[in-house]
């Protein structure tokens, strides 16, 4: 098993894989990681999709176009989850707040889930193998994949997480410096442009040089195509058929 230092610095996203399973005593140490990953209230408002099913899976990979969904051993769905507390809420007769209809409800789904993910994500890459987060499990195809994994009301997917044996090593993508990212107790007031600026180039020079497909691109324009093209999804569509009607 890695170090929790390597496990954490080295860690990098892999998108092609060995055709070999994950073993099951890997797959338990994942599980038990999802499931003891810090919730909000330990309401623990969140519910993975674990899909093994390859029929499944290429169906997921035709509505994301992302081929690591099929490619992966084990291709895992954090859902924001209402269903469960609904459910017992029921059982007991206690009466159930709407709070999933709350801008907060849906953050607190969001952000367990997302813990959970990366609980995952050191809990897989300890163990040598490689992940890939994939946020077109939410964006690309919202209501058809609910359907699909027969997400019931108070469910919606927040992000995917492609789990399988690495058949690449990418190279480490420079991150932003310590003095973009860590705020000394308060937030920054100089201005950051010159720190901004040189880790885009940081950027430029690493896409024309990395191991790979190499590319012209910086990292300011093309996140920023990202955001416009991120500006067309329709999630509230997507939230309020999943049973998310955002009042307040
Ligand atoms: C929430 C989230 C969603 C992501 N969605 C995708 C995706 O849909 N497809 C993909 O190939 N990579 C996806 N990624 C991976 C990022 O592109 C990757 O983390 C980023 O480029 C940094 O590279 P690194 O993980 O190798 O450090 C996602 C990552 C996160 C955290």
């Amino acid at each position: 098993m890695k170090s929790v230092k390597d496990t954490l610095l080295e860690r990098r996203s892999t998108r092609r894989y060995e055709r070999q399973e994950i073993s099951q005593s890997n797959l338990n140490l994942i599980y038990a990681a999802i499931r003891n990953t810090p919730t909000s209230y330990n309401g623990q408002q969140f519910s993975v999709i674990d899909v093994s099913d390859q029929e499944t899976k290429i169906k997921l990979y035709e509505l994301t176009n992302q081929k690591q969904i099929k490619t992966c051993n084990r291709f895992l769905l954090f859902c924001a989850d209402y269903n469960k507390i609904s459910t017992i809420a029921n059982a007991k007769h206690i009466e159930m707040p709407q709070f999933q209809h709350t801008v907060d409800g849906v953050m607190v789904g969001i952000i367990d889930a997302s813990l959970a993910m990366m609980s995952a994500v050191v809990a897989a890459e300890s163990c040598a193998l490689g992940t890939c987060c994939i946020g077109y499990a939410r964006t690309a195809a919202p209501t058809e994949i609910a359907k699909l994994l027969e997400l019931p009301q108070g469910v919606f997917a927040v992000c995917g997480l492609a789990i399988g044996v690495p058949r690449e090593v990418n190279d480490l993508k420079p991150k932003q410096p310590k003095e973009l990212v860590i705020h000394r107790n308060k937030y920054r007031s100089d201005d950051m442009s010159n720190d901004l600026l040189k880790y885009d180039q940081r950027i430029i020079e690493y896409n024309a040089s990395r191991s790979g497909a190499t590319s012209k691109n910086d990292w300011a324009s093309h996140i920023i195509n990202y955001y416009r093209e991120a500006m067309n999804y329709e999630m509230l569509k997507a939230l309020q058929l999943q049973g998310f009607d955002l009042k307040k």
